[in-house]
């Protein structure tokens, strides 16, 4: 069955003073993408549950929320509560994954697994049938506008593979150097959501760019 590509802008790279206005301005999104830092899972810091909630009362698409933070089982639930759609966790920050992704799924959201790209897949596999999305990151996770980093490509092959022959239920995102030039490999290898930051929101129109790295992907995705 052909699949069809999803957008998830990352609200990183829009104008923190006007987070409504940048909520709306990628309307035709599929997922708006949150990214949690904490300034210890990763140096940077941005925004937490209640920005999240405040976001979530006024955005016209459905929250991606991406915890790049350290004990994420104290706060991934709260963002469940909140509304999100997804809520994704780091597989390197959690202490028993599967207690959380049973929480996450209780409190009405989908349950993400991300990995950083030093992570490999292999170590959770059996892990991941209790998720509902694995998210290789492409980049470091910490900052936006970042270079695409192409050897995280086998583990998105991989992920499709074990998919396509039903071992496992997951989406496969992609988060991190996502743009034009980018987005057809990816596509390629298999992944199904793609989160773009700087390629979205640094576009003259954000809704345009969408349009078009979603038709990028659907013409490069195999099948
Ligand atoms: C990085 C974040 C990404 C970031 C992507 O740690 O997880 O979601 O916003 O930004 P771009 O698309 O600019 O690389
Ligand atoms: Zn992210």
């Amino acid at each position: 069955m052909a699949r069809t590509p999803m957008i998830a802008p990352s609200l990183l790279s829009a104008d923190f003073a006007r987070l409504a206005d940048e909520a709306q301005r990628v309307a035709d999104a599929d997922w708006l993408h949150f990214d949690v830092m904490d300034a210890h899972f990763v140096p940077n810091l941005t925004f937490g549950l209640p920005v999240m909630q405040a976001v979530q009362a006024v955005s016209p698409v459905p929250l991606d929320c991406h915890l790049m933070i350290e004990a994420p089982e104290r706060w991934a639930p709260g963002y469940a509560e909140a509304g999100a759609r997804n809520v994704t966790v780091h597989a390197e920050a959690c202490s028993d994954p599967r207690a959380l992704a049973r929480d996450i799924r209780a409190a009405g959201a989908l349950a993400g697994l991300a990995l950083k790209p030093g992570t490999d897949l292999d170590p959770y596999l059996d892990l991941l049938r209790d998720f509902d999305t694995l998210l290789v990151m492409t980049v470091e996770p910490g900052f936006g506008g970042q270079e695409f980093i192409a050897a995280t490509l086998p583990k998105v092959r991989r992920a499709r593979e074990l998919v396509d022959t039903g071992h496992l239920t997951v989406l496969v995102e992609v988060d991190g150097g996502i743009n034009a030039d980018t987005i057809e490999q990816a596509a390629a290898a298999g992944a199904d959501v793609f989160v773009a930051g700087s390629a979205v929101y640094g576009a003259d129109d954000p809704g345009r760019a969408i349009a078009a790295l979603r038709a990028q992907a659907a013409a490069a995705m195999p099948g």
